[in-house]
């Protein structure tokens, strides 16, 4: 069930039997020269796709997450990480305010993890120092750090899976948009492996965007198989999310 495909009464009758949320939360950036620049976004709104097939609401991607350090290449865009923190504050205000209460961030993208958990400190502090109790649950989950796709991961590629454009999350876009498969012959096979601090930075020292990966191990099968992975592991964590013994 989309958000973005209900009407208010379809919600309403939504809120009576479940209070839980999937929100997919990604980047805009750039992926290598094979890769495409929505991946970090385009990973987790696919596989929380699948959760929608299971009646589960899956709310609108928040597709720009923090991504000062890939400013230097073409495409890339970024929010300060307060206001990526102001966001979540205002997107959990919103929907809490009409009775959910377990909010489910769905991640695709590393330099979210930070100011995500900040903004869940931000939200907790508020109740506590206004002595209000809270009855929300929030957790962040990131579809590339399930067991499941760790273990496709290590199964398929190893240490060739890298950091950044890795050959899982560019395997993954393929399944979910066939006709943008890229092909390109990458100098040198493995990017180099480093310290991240600003865009010119970033630049200087990972010239083609990516950092210790091979994307040219991804594959449309591949794909197919981490958003099986991706999709079982998201699912069996947000049931233990939302059951009232572990929320
Ligand atoms: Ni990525």
């Amino acid at each position: 069930m989309y958000l973005q495909l209900s009407t208010w009464p379809d919600i309403e009758a939504y809120l009576k039997h479940s209070s839980g949320v999937v929100i997919p939360i990604g980047s805009t950036e750039q992926h290598g020269p094979t890769g495409l620049i929505g991946t970090d976004a385009i990973c987790p709104e696919t596989i929380a796709g699948g959760m929608a097939e299971q009646d589960i609401l899956v709310a609108p991607t928040l597709s720009i997450g923090v991504a000062q350090h890939h400013l230097a290449f073409p495409g890339s865009m970024t929010l300060r990480p307060t206001t990526l923190i102001a966001v979540i504050r205002d997107v959990v205000a919103s929907l809490a305010s009409q009775g959910f209460t377990h909010f489910y961030f769905l991640n695709g993208h590393g330099g979210n993890i930070a100011p995500v958990h900040t903004a869940f400190a931000e939200i907790w502090s508020e109740a506590s120092l206004s002595s209000e109790p809270s009855n929300l649950h929030l957790k962040l989950g990131n579809w590339f750090a399930g067991p499941r796709v760790n273990r496709l991961s290590q199964e398929l590629f190893g240490d060739a899976d890298g950091k950044h454009a890795t050959a899982s999350e560019v395997s993954l876009t393929w399944h979910a948009y066939p006709e943008q498969q890229r092909d390109a012959e990458l100098e040198p096979r493995r990017a180099p492996d480093g310290a991240i601090r600003d865009a010119a930075g970033y630049r200087a020292n990972f010239p083609d965007g990516r950092i210790a990966s091979e994307p040219q191990l991804a594959t449309r099968e591949h794909g197919r198989r981490f958003y099986e992975a991706g999709l079982a592991d998201a699912l069996e964590e947000y049931r233990r999310f939302v059951s009232p013994a572990e929320g």
